[in-house]
């Protein structure tokens, strides 16, 4: 795992942003993998500014996002759906119609998700995959467990993440309980992955992320077996 270490949230954004553009400018027409969560919001702005500057152009570009709540509508402000709009699609020159987030609506939420794993899978696969990290180690909606699921399925959140997830919402119990996420195979399937993390409070799942163990109750710690992993972080959530 490549490890950058940025003095703050501004520069970690950057970093990660330079990553993206370099990425975009290389492959117009290249698979992203996106993220959801207070940790990209900057990286987004960056990509934002560098688009309206015409520096970069997501017209050719098709991305997958990890994961949305179920159930919900894509016009509730708290859908991931509505996230990505308000802090990126809405910005760029990107084709909406290439733009994929798992239905918070749908009707029958395994063949959805079964039917997410079949668009990736005709799109080539996610080149560059964007990861933020819980305070218990998920990626994606992949919650520390005994035993993880391979491709994108419907689980539920655990109460730390509810808990976490409590301030975007008026109360704790408008929080959804479920939510639909790519797998740990799917994640793994991204050819390069880079993961941001900032903040003090982030500082245990970076130090486990960075020692030599790997287990399921700690999902992100998976990510080791894989040959290509940038962790972009600030200096808070590197030394605590
Ligand atoms: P956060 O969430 O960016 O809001 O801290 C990260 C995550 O839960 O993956």
């Amino acid at each position: 795992m490549r490890v950058i270490v940025c003095e703050n949230y501004e520069e970690m954004s950057k970093a990660g942003a330079r990553i993206f553009a370099a990425h975009v400018l290389l492959y117009p027409e290249a698979v992203l993998g996106l993220a959801t969560g207070s940790t990209p919001v900057g990286l987004y702005r960056e990509l934002c500014r560098m688009c309206k500057a015409g520096e970069i152009d997501f017209s050719g570009i098709t991305t997958f996002n990890l994961d949305e709540y179920y159930p919900i509508s894509p016009e509730n402000p708290q859908s991931y759906r509505y996230f990505m709009n308000e802090n990126l699609f809405d910005h760029v020159n990107i084709d909406k119609s290439r733009t994929h987030v798992p239905s918070g609506m749908a009707t029958d939420p395994a063949a959805e998700c079964a039917g997410y794993d079949r668009q990736i899978r005709a799109a080539g696969g996610i080149d560059l995959q964007l990861l933020g990290i819980g305070l218990n180690g998920h990626i994606g909606f992949n919650e520390p467990d005994g035993i993880l699921t391979t491709g994108t399925h419907v689980t539920a959140l655990t109460e730390s993440t509810i808990e976490a997830n409590s301030r975007f919402f008026d109360s704790r119990e408008e929080v959804p309980t479920r939510a639909l996420t790519m797998g740990m195979e799917t994640i793994l399937h991204a050819r390069k992955i880079v993961l941001l993390a900032n903040g003090t409070a982030k500082h245990p799942a970076v130090k486990q992320l960075l020692d030599n163990t790997i287990t399921t109750h700690m999902p992100a710690t998976l990510l080791k077996v894989h040959p290509d992993v940038t962790l972009i972080c600030d200096r808070e959530a590197y030394e605590g």
